[in-house]
């Protein structure tokens, strides 16, 4: 039996996918815990072909195909979609590998309410090909973001930040992967602190109230 006040008070949270849905399919697994702050109420997706809706069907969460192609602007696309996001009475919305850069109007509407994840340390590398420019950069770490979204493209308040160390035979594919792994990890922890009311903005950046931060000092390579 499900205890119907802890449930009734979580917070429901849409997901907005472009594709295969790794970051979806970490998020509904973690808010399917009893004790989890957030429910995954909502799946929207641009694009009809996405595979990741069937993680939002296996889940018998709600999905919905909003085709950007199908408006001629921009704005009507953003004004559709928060249309159904205030229909069923959303409350945050992570992007999770949704492709399409949203206006200020959009971003602002959702101001604090609006996560996304990037696969980089940020402010480093932000847009596309990250794991190919941070190769190319020779940076010795390399990881994932989970911020709330401002206007600019993959800038915004940093609520989790998850590292991995750069190997010297790793490709694009190699890193993406293993940078995948901390996002699936990250992802679930940021929207679980965002719900709970553990983390806010003040002052341009994010607060958190009772984490933790790992000690320690991490050398890549490492010394012999
Ligand atoms: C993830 O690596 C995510 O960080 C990235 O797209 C991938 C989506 O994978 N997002 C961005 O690059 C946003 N700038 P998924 O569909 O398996 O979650």
């Amino acid at each position: 039996m499900t205890a119907p006040e802890a449930s009734a008070s979580r917070r429901r949270a849409a997901v907005l996918i472009s594709g295969r849905g790794s970051n979806l399919a970490a998020l509904i697994d973690a808010c399917a815990r009893p004790d989890a702050a957030a429910e995954i109420a909502l799946v929207i997706s641009n694009r009809p072909d996405a595979a990741g809706i069937a993680h939002a069907r296996a889940a018998g969460v709600a999905a919905e195909i909003i085709d950007h192609r199908r408006f001629g602007a921009r704005d009507l696309f953003e004004r559709s979609l928060n249309a159904v996001l205030e229909a069923h009475e959303i409350d945050l919305v992570c992007l999770a590998g949704f492709m399409r850069v949203l206006s200020s109007w959009f971003t602002e509407r959702w101001r604090d309410r609006l996560l996304n994840i990037h696969p980089s340390l940020l402010p480093a590398f932000p847009g596309l090909d990250t794991h190919r420019r941070a190769l190319g950069a020779g940076v010795r770490f390399s990881g994932c973001t989970v911020h709330f979204v401002r206007a600019e493209v993959d800038a915004g308040p940093i609520i989790v930040q998850g590292v991995v160390a750069v190997r010297p035979d790793d490709t694009p594919e190699t890193l993406a992967a293993r940078v995948l792994e901390a996002e699936h990890r990250c992802y679930p922890l940021a929207l679980a602190l965002v719900a709970s009311g553990r983390a806010w903005v003040q002052d341009g950046k994010v607060v958190l109230e009772g984490a933790s931060a790992p000690s320690g000092l991490w050398i890549n390579p490492l010394p012999d």
